[in-house]
């Protein structure tokens, strides 16, 4: 049941924190604190390319996972929605590594994607939530997310552990390459493992997010925006606004903004800036700068660092703990997604069955 919960997004969203401890202990060694991954059919050292696809919020988790594989693991990655992939027919080298990310396991577009993927040779691996899907059974390897039972049609817990599995896969992935060494694992897996109280303290203070969405409550429009690792939760934040309070969203790589969406940006659009510190903060920035310079609410996710430079533009200021650049998108997720419930409830949508969606989408 719902427990003390007014849906049960609500509530999977205080799971957040178990969840992501969960995924993590599956993955990372108590004792020596390192990534210890269950053994995999295949080596990372050989893996020419990465090929990623899914659907929905699991492909944002997937873009995420891009982005940790060629930054940290130096492997050429690509990644597209599963509906799109498997009709491009794109042709994959010999022994490269298919990734499909679902909650489900039987999203029908990631499935024909993952039969793809197989006919061209690829080794299949699964990051599903549900071990008995057909992903899974159709797979070479399964990682498994611990998010346990996700009601909501909305996906919250589910993504947060894909981004968990990935960036730990990346990490693997890092150390058979030797593309970082045994003090920036330990660092990178200790900022994970940071993570789960972290985003306890967000979920905890969620005052600074009611008075966003009631701002937000009266938009028609709303533009998110983000850089690097975290362009992919601009998406997730666009996307979870739009399923459950049916207002239009659109996230974009905040360098993108200039190339057409700043033309929509008046007084009426809130622009969410998803801007943790890290090497690509001054870009955001001023992109920032040029939204507000038009009249646009902005309206800032970041640290204190971060917020304190933006403090002259921002209309509204959501402060996150400090944490690694590299975890941040795990961190990030969780304020977007309770944005939007927060928003869901203020306009009094069917937040946990949403119109015209349906929990898993097994018809292309
Ligand atoms: O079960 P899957 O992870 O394969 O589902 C993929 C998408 O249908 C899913 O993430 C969808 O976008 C959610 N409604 C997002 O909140």
């Amino acid at each position: 049941g719902k427990g003390n919960f007014r849906h049960f997004m609500e509530k999977e969203l205080h799971e957040h924190p178990v969840v992501i401890g969960d995924t993590l202990r599956r993955m990372v060694d108590p004792s020596t604190r390192g990534i210890a991954l269950p053994e995999l059919p295949f080596d990372f050292a050989r893996i020419p390319r990465i090929t990623i696809s899914a659907c929905g919020s699991a492909f944002y988790a997937g873009l995420t996972g891009r982005w940790w594989f060629e930054a940290i693991a130096r492997i050429p990655t690509d990644g597209d929605v599963a509906s799109e992939f498997r009709y491009r027919t794109p042709p994959l080298p010999d022994g490269g590594l298919g990734l499909l990310v679902s909650q489900s396991g039987e999203t029908a577009d990631t499935l024909a994607a993952l039969r793809y993927m197989r006919e061209q040779g690829q080794h299949v691996l699964s990051i599903v939530n549900v071990p008995e899907s057909s992903m899974a059974r159709e797979s070479e390897a399964v990682l498994e997310t611990m998010a346990g039972p996700e009601i909501g049609v909305a996906s919250t817990k589910a993504f947060t552990a894909q981004l968990v599995v990935l960036a730990c896969l990346a990490l693997a992935a890092a150390r058979a390459r030797g593309t970082i060494g045994a003090a920036e694992e330990a660092a990178l897996t200790g900022a994970l493992l940071e993570v789960p109280g972290r985003a306890a303290d967000v979920l905890e203070k969620d005052e600074a997010l009611q008075a966003i969405a009631a701002r937000l409550v009266q938009a028609r429009d709303v533009l998110y925006l983000g850089r690097g690792n975290c362009f992919p939760i601009a998406l997730e934040g666009a996307l979870k606004l739009k399923e459950i309070s049916y207002i239009h969203a659109e996230g974009y790589a905040a360098g993108e903004m200039k190339h057409g969406p700043i033309a929509l940006i008046d007084p009426t659009v809130p622009v969410i800036a998803v801007a943790p510190s890290g090497p690509l903060f001054e870009k955001t920035a001023s992109n920032l700068q040029e939204a507000a310079a038009r009249g646009g609410q902005v309206i800032v996710f970041s640290d204190a660092a971060g917020a304190a430079k933006l403090k002259g533009i921002a209309t509204e200021t959501v402060v996150l703990p400090d944490v690694d650049p590299f975890v941040a998108p795990i961190l990030y997720a969780v304020p977007m997604q309770l944005l939007a419930y927060l928003v869901a409830v203020l306009k009094g949508t069917d937040v946990d069955q949403p119109r015209n969606l349906a929990k898993s989408v097994t018809v292309e």
